[in-house]
């Protein structure tokens, strides 16, 4: 809805501008908006678009129009233009009627669906007239619509059609022809389908054209002998499923000279009755009510290839029961109560290849006779013997199926030149020997599956087989017997490449019990591979879990490797990092002993500057003041002072010594100890006074130096005042000469201060 504005203002465009092409353009755009347009837009669906009518505008070019299942109830008007539509699809609407002039003009077309729509009588769709103009039309479906009835009442139900090939009428609800044919306006019919209808008889169909008829699933019980008389180009007929049907075994038989398919299974017929097909190549009569076959039955059937004659009742065949049948090649008995097959019987069909014996009751393979069979199934019989030459008669035999029959034994020596294929599966046999095959020198496929052998086979026993490819060994019983030699021989024969005959895993024990249910392989492998020490089919286990137990192993033991490698270095890396801290302790140490004893050796700032000689102090200015004056000014302050002052030039100190005058060196001594409490008690050194020359000699004796040095040390160790005296004692002991020397080498030569 909202593509209407859009829509209106290019319709308006486009009715504005006059072009032909752009006409054509409207049509497609309109068109291919609502429906599924193919790339070329010569295909349009339009299904299932609940339409009640067909848009409006279409293109000439259309060729396929599908309108199926919408809500359109009025035939369509506007398909005149479309003079090349070729399909036209209408079926699965609401149509009841068909105007006359409906296909005017559609003169291509050439297939029309209407099934599934509303009509109920044919005279709603015009049929005298309305086809008419399509005069290509070939088929109408008209399927699953209400007719009820195919009539011809006043030809006015008649629908003509010149062109007409294939008229669909299934599930119409149609349950009698009637009137002269229904068939007689199309004169081109060829293919009349009007299966599911409840028909009851086809009567009245004329046509000289009709080839195929298809009245399957109908209510069909009866035809008279002469009901396709009128058929004169009857081909292909198929009348299955009318369960009630069966050929008239009247005097006079159905006959079609025509006829070339009959499909008349899942009826009643209890007799073929075929004598009145010549020319029938193929008869489809399963499945229904035939409980023997008269001698000569298909005598006039000369021309038949394919018979199917399964899930009968047929109890026996005579010998000439298919005398004539000098074309067929199929001949299907299956399924039937056939006890025993007459020696020739197969003999009157000389060019039958393939017979089809399963699931009857023949007890032995008996002297079938054949010079063209190469494929006979005999299985799901109960035959429970086969005779030695059974096979000699069939001379083309190629493959033979006797699987699920009750075969104990198959005798020494059965021959047959040409059999390849042997199937013998599901039967009770328990051995054989060297002789059972070989005179079948082409074999190439046996089938033994599920029997009763016990008994390893021995190669020998396909000595004469040189052609063998296939055996099909499994489901039997055998006993294993790992040290007899030949069942490893048979083992390898079978499964050895290249001309490798069954998988080994189908070879299973079943005794004894230790080995039940285990392939020979498995059971035998350590005794047919000594050297092995793992079976075989263990052995890719085996080697997957050393490989995983190897690899696990490895990781583990690189992952340890790698920790320990980690660990030691870690070890190492802390022992080095111990040896550092150690080596930084013992560094710390020995720097903390050098400072201390740089700080022990460190002189005496005073003695940076060397004392006055003997000429020197006498060229020094006298001293003013008296010696007292010294002692009066030697407060502890002004010493401590002058203790720092390191640096002082000489001219300082002896400034500072002139000031303060006469020093009373013993008393600094006292004085700075007496600064620390704990020595206040100490007996104090009696010092005598001096006066200044008497000094300056006392200053140049090396007691007076050990003095001044251990009030250096007590000036700077005062923490551990107590022992002061002492270590400096001990301290002065040590040879101090070289530092002192390093202090006072200002004039390059030992001095009388060193000592
Ligand atoms: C038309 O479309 C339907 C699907 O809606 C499809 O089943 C049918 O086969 C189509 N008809 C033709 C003639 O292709
Ligand atoms: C029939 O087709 C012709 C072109 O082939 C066309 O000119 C004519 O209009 C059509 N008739 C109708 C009734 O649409
Ligand atoms: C086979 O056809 C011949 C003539 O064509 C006829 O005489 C004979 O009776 C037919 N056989 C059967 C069994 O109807
Ligand atoms: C079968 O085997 C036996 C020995 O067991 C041997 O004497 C005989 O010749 C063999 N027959 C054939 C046909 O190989």
């Amino acid at each position: 809805m909202f593509r209407l504005p859009t829509t209106l203002c290019v319709l308006l465009l486009t009715s504005m501008a006059d072009g032909e092409a752009l006409e054509l353009d409207r049509d497609l755009t309109d068109l291919c908006f609502i429906c599924s347009c193919s790339a070329d837009q010569t295909t349009i669906d339009c299904s299932r678009r609940g339409l009640t009518e067909i848009p409006d505008g279409f293109s000439s070019q259309v060729q396929k129009l599908n309108i199926s299942n919408n809500d359109i109830s009025v035939f369509p008007a506007n398909l005149n233009k479309f003079h090349n539509i070729v399909s036209l699809d209408l079926s699965g609407n609401q149509l009841t009627a068909i105007p006359e002039n409906a296909l005017h003009n559609l003169s291509a077309l050439e297939e029309l669906f209407l099934s599934r729509n509303y009509f109920d009588s044919w005279i709603s769709l015009n049929p005298n007239d309305v086809f008419l103009p399509a005069t290509s039309l070939k088929v109408l479906d008209l399927s699953y619509n209400k007719f009820r009835t195919m009539g011809n009442l006043a030809n006015l139900e008649l629908i003509i059609s010149h062109s007409l090939e294939t008229l669909i009428l299934e599930h119409c609800e149609i349950d009698s022809l009637h009137g002269r044919s229904p068939l007689s306006g199309l004169t081109n019919i060829k293919v009349l389908k009007l299966s599911f209808n409840p028909l009851v008889r086809i009567h009245s169909l004329i046509s000289s054209t009709l080839k195929t008829l298809d009245v399957s699933n109908c209510a069909l019980s009866r035809i008279n002998h002469n009901e396709l008389m009128y058929l004169p180009s009857l081909v292909y007929l198929k009348m299955s499923h009318n369960y009630r049907l069966e050929l008239s075994a009247s005097a006079y038989n159905l006959f079609s000279d025509s006829l070339r398919y009959l499909d008349i299974s899942y009826c009643n017929v209890l007799q073929p009755n075929l004598q009145g097909f010549p020319n029938l190549r193929r008869a489809i009569l399963n499945h229904n009510m035939i409980r023997f076959l008269r001698s000569n039955e298909f005598e006039n059937n000369t021309m038949l290839e394919y018979l199917d004659l399964s899930y009968n009742n047929i109890g026996s065949l005579k010998s000439d029961t298919f005398r004539g049948l000098t074309l067929l090649k199929y001949l299907d008995l299956s399924w039937n109560e056939i006890a025993t097959v007459p020696q020739d019987t197969l003999l009157e069909m000389p060019t039958l290849t393939q017979v089809k014996l399963s699931r009857n009751y023949i007890t032995n393979v008996g002297h079938l006779k054949s010079n063209s069979v190469t494929i006979l199934d005999l299985s799901l019989c109960e035959i429970s013997s086969i005779g030695v030459d059974a096979l000699e008669g069939l001379k083309s035999l190629v493959d033979l199926d006797l699987s699920r029959n009750l075969l104990s034994h198959v005798p020494d020596g059965v021959s047959s030149n040409t059999l390849k294929f042997l199937n013998l599966n599901y039967n009770r046999i328990t051995f054989i020997n060297n002789y059972t095959f070989f005179m079948l020198p082409r074999l190439t496929g046996l089938s033994a599956i599920g029997n009763r052998f016990t008994a390893i086979w021995k190669r020998s026993y396909f000595d004469s087989n040189p052609y063998l490819e296939r055996l099909d060994l499994s489901d039997n019983m055998w006993r294993c017997d790992c040290l007899d030699v030949n069942m490893y021989d048979f083992f390898e024969y079978v499964t050895l490449e290249p001309s490798k005959k069954e998988e080994s895993y189908n070879l299973i024990c079943n005794s004894p019990m230790s080995m039940y249910g285990q392939t020979w392989l498995s059971a035998c492998y350590f005794i047919w591979n000594p050297t092995a020490k793992t079976p075989n089919p263990d052995s890719l286990i085996w080697f997957i879990t050393i490989m995983i137990v190897g690899l696990l192993t490895c990781l583990l033991l690189v992952n340890c490797i790698r920790r320990s490698t980690q660990r030691r270095l870690a070890a190492i890396q802390a022992e080095r990092e111990r040896q550092v801290e150690e080596a930084r302790d013992r560094l710390r140490q020995l720097r903390m002993r050098a400072e201390q004893e740089a700080l022990c050796n460190t002189p005496d700032p005073r003695d940076l500057i060397a004392p006055p000689s003997y000429d020197e102090a006498l060229t020094m200015p006298k001293l003013n003041a008296s010696c007292h004056s010294l002692n009066e000014t030697g407060s502890g302050k002004t010493r401590r002072k002058r203790g720092r002052r390191k640096t002082k030039s000489s001219g300082d100190l002896l400034e500072e010594t002139e000031r303060n005058g006469d020093v009373p060196v013993g008393g600094v001594e006292l004085t700075e100890i007496s600064d620390d409490g704990r020595r206040a008690n100490r007996p104090r050194r009696q010092i005598s006074r001096y006066g200044s020359h008497e000094v300056a000699e006392l200053e140049q004796s090396p007691g007076a130096r050990r003095r001044r040095m251990s009030e250096y040390n007590a000036e700077f160790n005062e923490p551990n005042g107590d022992v002061v005296t002492v270590e400096v004692q001990a301290e002065m002991e040590r040879p101090l000469r070289p530092r002192l020397r390093r202090y006072s080498n200002d004039d390059g030569q030992p001095r009388e201060s060193d000592f």
